[in-house]
Order: structure tokens, then sequence, then C-alpha cells
């Protein structure tokens, strides 16, 4: 057991805030404040009880100190979101991973860290299947909480695990490293529908000619042990796809079984954008994770934006996985868009994620304090 923010007296306490504020930057500005945004409801929370709040985040996997790195852009943003200027009870120190002992679970960094303040509010979902100092180390040394956006993707992920029947779970994306995220959808969904270059992995493994879409062996070694597994009837593969010569190319539409060699998939066919949204209108939950196409050029984003728009309409429940995924859904609703790629991988995967494990922990550890 762990216990939530809401639980416990945080009033005025000095608190200890780990963000996920790893978001896109570019010439100074940050691009994407979905991250920021989702975080704004705990730390105004904490400044309603007159807590000093201490954040910290990593941003990038920089190897040094370096500026290109600097959480300077996400502080502008930060009290531009909140509309104030400063506040003498917020500070955002500045990037966790400037200091070596963040990744290399440093626990003399934990336990500086640790010391800064009375309280540790985790709410850094993204990174919470990343064992780091600020991760699992911290809770070691301070009296440990979850925030409300940890709660919030802990609560909204679930649902995708204790789903009502019938749920599709729609894999795509390029690498098939979803061997777990497979599994698991083995067991958990009624179906599952495979596009991305994914599907020529599998396509791939069944025998058929796939000219020169991307796919790796590795891959293909993968799709042909889950194509054996029971249960793999579920898997629905697309029956046509949009090639071209190379990106650039002139874009033509062929089935499946008839790739010509000089050519490569780049998203899923409109026979297929059929078949799979007749199954979204039959089901009562939805997972996704994984763009269907090349979805970052126009002429390839159809597949992706079709289905987007489908189970947006739907009833459906439906959870959207982080990453790239939720940068490809952008414009649509669903029940939940995650703020972390692999982050709820691991969790549809089934894992427990470290993060959580460590609140848990830090429970067990301080409960006399928390009562
Ligand atoms: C993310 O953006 O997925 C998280 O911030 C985790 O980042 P990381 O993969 O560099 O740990």
């Amino acid at each position: 057991m762990k216990k939530r923010l809401s639980e416990i007296e945080a009033d005025g306490k000095t608190v200890l805030l780990r963000t996920d504020f790893n978001v896109p930057i570019k010439k100074g500005k940050v691009l994407d404040n979905t991250k920021i945004k989702k975080s704004l409801k705990t730390i105004k929370y904490l400044l309603k009880k007159n807590c000093h709040i201490i954040v910290i985040s990593h941003l990038g996997r920089p190897k040094k100190k370096d500026k290109k790195y600097s959480l300077k852009p996400v502080e502008k943003e930060l009290f531009r979101l909140l509309k104030i200027k400063k506040h003498k009870k917020l500070v955002l120190m500045e990037n966790l991973r400037f200091h070596p002992g963040e990744v290399s679970k440093s626990q003399t960094f934990a336990k500086k860290l640790a010391g800064l303040a009375e309280l540790f509010v985790f709410d850094a979902f993204g990174v919470s299947h990343h064992p780091a100092a600020s991760v699992t180390e911290v809770p070691k040394y301070l009296p440990s909480v979850s925030g409300f956006l940890l709660e919030e993707e802990l609560e909204k992920l679930s649902l995708a695990l204790k789903s009502k029947r019938p749920s599709i779970w729609i894999i795509g994306g390029a690498k098939l490293d979803k061997v777990d995220l497979f599994s698991s959808a083995l067991k958990k969904a009624d179906k599952i529908l495979v596009g991305g270059a994914l599907m020529f992995s599998f396509l791939k493994a069944k025998g058929y000619f796939v000219g020169h879409s991307k796919y790796d062996l590795e891959s293909v070694r993968i799709a042909k042990k889950i194509l054996k597994k029971k249960n793999s009837k579920k898997i629905i593969l697309p029956v046509d796809c949009l090639i071209a010569k190379d990106l650039k190319g002139k874009a033509s539409i062929v089935d499946v079984d008839s790739m010509p060699n000089d050519s490569m998939g780049l998203d899923i066919g409109p026979k297929t954008i059929k078949l799979f949204k007749r199954h979204v209108g039959m089901v009562k939950t939805i997972v996704w994770n994984g763009p269907m196409g090349v979805f970052e050029i126009k002429k390839y984003a159809k597949g992706t934006n079709e289905l987007a728009k489908k189970i947006s309409s739907s009833h459906a429940v439906s959870i959207i996985g982080g990453g790239e995924t939720a940068d490809a859904v952008k414009k649509f609703t669903f029940t939940h868009v995650s703020t972390g790629g692999g982050a709820s991988l691991a969790y549809l995967s089934g894992k427990k994620l470290p993060a959580v494990t460590a609140l848990e922990k830090s429970y067990k550890k301080f409960r006399k304090l928390f009562s």
C-alpha cells in the first residue's frame, strides 16, 4: 500500500516534488506543455496548503551539464501557466540529470535531495518505470506519497487491464520491442489489431513478401513466437497498405499479398481502415499504443487519423499510450491519454512500476509519521 497526497496532512510542509517535465524545447521555447499542465493540479494543491515546494525533474538524456538541456524554459512556462511572475514558495531546480548520481541511483545524491524537504511527492508518471535517485531512492529517506497526476494515470490505465468486454488493443509503431505488451494483450483483449511498421514483421513471419518495408530479423523472430502462442487467433493483421518506392515517392495501394519488391509500406490501406473501424465500433474498451503509419507525413497519416476519429466518437472507454501515439492523435479526445510513453507501455505490459514499489516501501517504513 502507498499513501496519496490527498490522504495526508501536508499543510505548511517543505515538499520535494518530482515531476516529469521532460518536454520538447526549441530555441528556448516549450513546444508541447501537456506534461507541465498536467502537473498543475498537484502544484496548486500544495500552494493552497501553504507548502514550500521544491520541484525537481529531468530533461532529455544529457551526458554532462549542457545549456541545451536546461529547465529554464520550463520554469518560464510553468510560471506563465500559473499566471504568476515568481512565487517565493515555489522553485524549480535545474535538470536532475546534470548530476551523474541521478541515473546511477547514488545514495549520497538521493540523501542530499531528501535532506531538502520534509515530504516527498512523486508525480512523474512518465519516468516511473526508470529507477533513478529521484524516483526509487529518495523514498528510502523521506516519507513519500503519490501526487494527483500519478494517481490519475494509475487509475485510468487500470481501466485497460480490468476492461469492460469486449475489448480491443491496437498495437502499432515501428519496433517489436513490445513482446510483453502482446503477451498482456493476448490475455486481456478479445482482439488485437496490428498496424504501423510492426505489421511487416508479422506479415514476414507469416511468409509474405514485404518489399523493403521497415522490419528487422529480431522482430520477425519475435512475431513468429507470438503467432505460435495460444490465443494468437485474436491478432488481426492489415489486408492492404499504402506503399511507395521511398518516403517522397508516389503512393499507391496494394493488398498485403501483392507487395512489389521495390516498394515499402507506409500506412494501412483503405480496406484495413474499414476493417479496423468495424472492430472499434463493436467494443466497450479500446487500448491503443503506436501509430498506424508514418503519421508525420500527411499522406501517410490517414490510417492513424481515421482510426483516432472513429475511436474518439465511439462510446467505448479509450486509453491511449503516451509518447508517439499521444503526439499522433493530439487533436482528438479520448477517455485518457497517458503522459508516459515507456511508462504506459510497461504498465500495460503488466509490469510493476519501480516508482510505485518505492512509494509502497516508503509508506511501510515511515508509517508512524503519517498517522
Ligand atoms: C519520457 O518522456 O518518456 C519520460 O520523461 C522518460 O524519459 P527517459 O526515457 O529519458 O527516462
